[in-house]
C-alpha cells in the first residue's frame, strides 16, 4: 500500500459514531455526541426545493465547481462580494482541497488543538506534518497569534483556524483575530478558515475572516449548510478562495478547481437547490 495511507488514521469521530450507532441497534440507549449533527430538521423551503428538483428531473452532472444558480445563491446568503464560490459535496472536500493545495512533503500545517479530528489527517494525506499548537485552558483553549508564531517555521505554509470551534465552542473575538492576520500576513502564510458553525453563536457576534480585507490574497473561507441549516446528510459546502483566479500561486482557485476535479465528484444537484433562505 502506498506509504502515505499508512501514516493517516482512520477519522476518529466517524468509528465512533458507528461504534454508537451499533449499541443504538442493539437496543441500547444512547446518547450519540461523536458526529457534529444538528438535533433538528431541515427548513421546509429547502425540503420543497428538493423535491422539486428531483421531479423535474434535475439529476444530472453539474459543473464540477457548482452550477451558477447555487453559486450565486451562496454568495448572496454569505455577503461573499469577491472571490470565485466552489460549491462541494460538504465541508470537508474543500477543507482537504484547500490542504492539498498547499501543502506538500516537508510542509507545516499548523492547527489550534484541540481540533476537529480530521485535520491532522488532512494534513497528512497531502504529505504535509500538522504542528498542533494548544489552547490556553484559562481562555477557552482560544490560541492567539503570538502563540501561533512561536510554532512557526521555515517549512509552515498555513494556518487552519476553526471557529467558533469544534470541540470547546469557543468563539474568537476580533481583537484576536486581528493579531492572527498580522501574523499570517507577516510570514506569508495561507489561512484556510473553516466557519461551519458561525450560525451557531449565542452570545456576541461572530466576526468571519472575510471582514478582514488584508488577508484576502491568501484567505480560503469554508462554509457550509450542513449544520446551518441540519442538513448534513445532503452535502451542501461552499468555499471562497478571495485570491484572484488564476494568480498562480499554491491555492489559486485554479488549483483548487483542478484538485477538486480529481479528488471528488459533483454535488448531487437536488442538494444544491435546498439552500434555504437565510435563517
Ligand atoms: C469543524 C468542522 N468542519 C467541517 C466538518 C465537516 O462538515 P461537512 O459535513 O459539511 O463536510 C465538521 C463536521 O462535523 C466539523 O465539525
Amino acid at each position: 500500500m502506498k506509504p502515505l495511507y499508512r501514516q493517516v488514521q482512520p477519522s476518529v469521530t466517524m468509528g465512533l459514531d458507528q461504534q454508537a450507532r451499533a449499541l443504538a441497534a442493539a437496543g441500547k440507549d444512547v446518547v450519540n455526541l461523536t458526529a457534529g449533527q444538528v438535533d433538528l430538521p431541515m427548513p421546509e423551503q429547502g425540503k420543497r426545493a428538493v423535491v422539486a428538483a428531483l421531479e423535474a428531473d434535475r439529476t444530472g452532472y453539474v459543473p464540477a465547481t457548482g452550477s451558477a444558480d447555487v453559486k450565486a445563491a451562496v454568495r448572496q446568503r454569505m455577503g461573499w462580494e469577491e472571490g470565485e464560490v466552489l460549491i462541494s459535496a460538504g465541508a470537508k472536500p474543500l477543507l482537504n482541497a484547500a490542504v492539498a493545495c498547499i501543502c506538500g512533503p516537508g510542509d507545516e500545517v499548523i492547527l489550534p488543538a484541540p481540533c476537529y479530528t480530521s485535520y491532522p489527517e488532512m494534513v497528512r494525506l497531502a504529505g504535509g506534518t500538522p504542528v498542533m499548537v494548544p489552547g490556553d485552558p484559562k481562555h477557552d483553549f482560544i490560541v492567539t497569534g503570538e502563540a501561533v508564531e512561536q510554532h512557526i517555521t521555515d517549512r509552515t505554509k498555513a494556518l487552519l483556524l476553526n471557529h467558533p470551534v469544534n470541540p470547546t465552542g469557543a468563539v474568537y473575538g476580533p481583537e484576536v483575530l486581528r493579531k492572527i492576520v498580522d501574523v499570517c500576513v507577516a510570514h506569508d502564510l495561507y489561512l484556510i478558515a473553516d466557519e461551519v458553525y458561525s450560525s451557531f453563536v449565542y452570545e456576541g457576534e461572530f466576526v468571519s475572516l472575510y471582514r478582514f480585507p488584508e488577508i484576502r490574497d491568501r484567505l480560503i473561507l469554508v462554509n457550509a449548510a450542513s449544520k446551518t441549516y441540519a442538513m448534513a446528510g445532503l452535502r451542501l459546502g461552499y468555499a471562497v478562495p478571495l485570491f484572484p483566479v488564476g494568480a498562480g500561486g499554491p491555492g489559486g482557485a485554479d488549483h483548487g478547481r483542478r484538485v477538486r476535479s480529481c479528488y471528488e465528484s459533483r454535488l448531487p444537484l437536488p442538494s444544491g437547490q435546498a439552500l434555504p433562505d437565510p435563517l
